[in-house]
Parts: C-alpha cells; sequence; structure tokens
C-alpha cells in the first residue's frame, strides 16, 4: 500500500502518512508525494481545505534517518524543500491532526498548518541539534515569533520532547482530543472551513501570512547550513548512532 495516502471528498483532501513499521518516518518519495498533493490541490477548485495525519498511532517520526545518512537532499528542487516550498505557501487552509510522535519535520510543518489539534499522548519535538542538524522549515523564525524566544531556544537548543498540554499551552497546538478523537474532531472543523467563502477563506489566510516575515529566505538561509551539517561526522556520528541503539559520541 503506498506509503501517503490520498482521499478527496466533500471539498477537503486528506492526506495521510501511511509507514507505521517506522513511526511514518518520511523518505524523499513521501515528500515527494505529498509535495505532488499539496501542489496539485492549488489548482484544483475541488479542494477547499487540507487535513494532514498520521496511520498507526504516530504523525510522523520525522525525516528518515537512513535517507538522511544515504540520500541527503541535495538542492532546492529536492523533494523534501518542494514539500516545504509547497506547505510553507499553501494558499488554501491546513488543519493538522497529531496523534503520537511529531518528530522533527512533523513539529515544524505544524507551524505552517493554520488550525492544529493533537492528541492527548501527542510527543512532539524538535531534536535537530541533537542529530547535528540545525532546524528547518523557517522554524528559526517562526518557533520564537510564534511562542517567544526563550521558548524557542528550550525546544530547539534542547531538543526535547513535549507534551500536547506544552504544544496547547504554548500555542503550537489549537486544542487536545482524546487521541481517538484527533482526527475526527479536525475533520469537522475541515468541514467547516469547506462550507465557507473560498475567496474569503484563502484572502483571509493570505492576510494572515502577511505578518510572518521572510519565511522563503529563512528556509534557504537553513538550508545551507542543514546540508553541510548532513555531510558532517557528526550527523553521522548520531544517526548511526540512532540505528545501532547507542548514545552517540562527539569527540
Ligand atoms: N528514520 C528511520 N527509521 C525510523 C525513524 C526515522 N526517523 N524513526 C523511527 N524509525 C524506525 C526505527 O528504526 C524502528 O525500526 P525497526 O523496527 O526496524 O528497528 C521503527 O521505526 C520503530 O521505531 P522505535 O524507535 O522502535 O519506536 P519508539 O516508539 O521506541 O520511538 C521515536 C519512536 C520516533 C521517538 C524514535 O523512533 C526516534 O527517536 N526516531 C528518530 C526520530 C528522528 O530523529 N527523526 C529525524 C528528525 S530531523
Amino acid at each position: 500500500m503506498s506509503e501517503i495516502l490520498t482521499a478527496k471528498a466533500d471539498g477537503i483532501l486528506t492526506i495521510t502518512i501511511n509507514r507505521p513499521d517506522k513511526k511514518n518516518a518520511l523518505t524523499s518519495a513521501m515528500y515527494a508525494a505529498m509535495a505532488d498533493a499539496l501542489e496539485a490541490a492549488e489548482s484544483d477548485a475541488a479542494v477547499r481545505v487540507i487535513v494532514f495525519a498520521g496511520n498507526g498511532g504516530a504523525f510522523t517520526a520525522g525525516n528518515d534517518l537512513l535517507d538522511f545518512l544515504n540520500t541527503p537532499p541535495q538542492g532546492d528542487e529536492s523533494p523534501v524543500f518542494r514539500f516545504l516550498r509547497a506547505i510553507s505557501t499553501a494558499s488554501k487552509p491546513l488543519v493538522a491532526a497529531v496523534s503520537g510522535v511529531a518528530v522533527g519535520v512533523g513539529t515544524t510543518m505544524l507551524l505552517h498548518c493554520d488550525l492544529v489539534y493533537v492528541g492527548t499522548d501527542a510527543r512532539l519535538s524538535l531534536p535537530f541539534v541533537n542529530l547535528a542538524l540545525v532546524p528547518e522549515a523557517a522554524s528559526s523564525l517562526l518557533l520564537p515569533a510564534m511562542i517567544g524566544y526563550h521558548r524557542a531556544a528550550e525546544l530547539l537548543l534542547l531538543g526535547e520532547p513535549f507534551n500536547a498540554e506544552t504544544a496547547k499551552a504554548y500555542g503550537i497546538a489549537n486544542a487536545i482530543f482524546p487521541d481517538a478523537r484527533v482526527l475526527p474532531e479536525a475533520m469537522q472543523v475541515a468541514a467547516k472551513l469547506a462550507a465557507k467563502p473560498p475567496t474569503a477563506l484563502r484572502l483571509t489566510k493570505q492576510l494572515l501570512r502577511q505578518t510572518r516575515g521572510d519565511i522563503a529566505g529563512q528556509m534557504a538561509a537553513e538550508g545551507v547550513h542543514f546540508r553541510s551539517q548532513l555531510k558532517s561526522a557528526e550527523a553521522r556520528e548520531a544517526m548511526t548512532a540512532f540505528f545501532e541503539k547507542r548514545p552517540p559520541k562527539f569527540s
């Protein structure tokens, strides 16, 4: 079965990450499929709202670390950057239904969603530094602006997981539901959005987004460091240690 499932009904495009045996870790092919779906949705009048969800009790464990080791993303046209561009410029409302882990891009993509719902047991994290990487998806710009510098510094410099309560208290999530209710609740909100006048909705989102600063510029600056760090010995050690189930050693 496909690792990215898309379903379109009643004005809602649902994009479901479906690789439960790897906690929905995202490979290049999966990023490409999500980028394709988002790009197609832009010009599809039948899509009014987009919902992101994950199958099997995880949202996503973030970028596949084997992919990072073996086929690191190169340039602006790599699938991950295409996905980040598409999600950060989407003109239609994006709703996220987060159950379980949301690691790395699993959390940074939420900063680009308009409405975010998390399950009671959701566990978010931004472990870029621990992997010898730097933040991506303009999270180094968006996060301090959204939650304040010191909270952002704590999440990005320490990279420790945080729970649904913290996500809501920080304003990263709109509401918390029991895990089994997250997707149905998100779909209900999406149905409300899908029934609204689409042009007014799009223009309102556009106006809201104008307050967010130079997202493309920050993503480009992050990308330079991200790509060079991916090639570093410290990143190789961090990722190898994950697969060898041992603590990394940075000498
Ligand atoms: N890339 C590749 N494989 C991954 C992965 C990732 N990002 N995250 C999890 N997996 C794999 C594990 O290697 C394991 O595979 P195996 O069954 O073949 O051994 C499987 O998914 C289940 O993961 P596991 O670690 O056993 O689950 P868990 O519930 O104990 O922990 C996580 C879940 C997400 C906390 C943990 O897997 C993790 O920290 N993953 C790495 C996350 C990460 O650093 N992402 C990149 C961010 S930039």
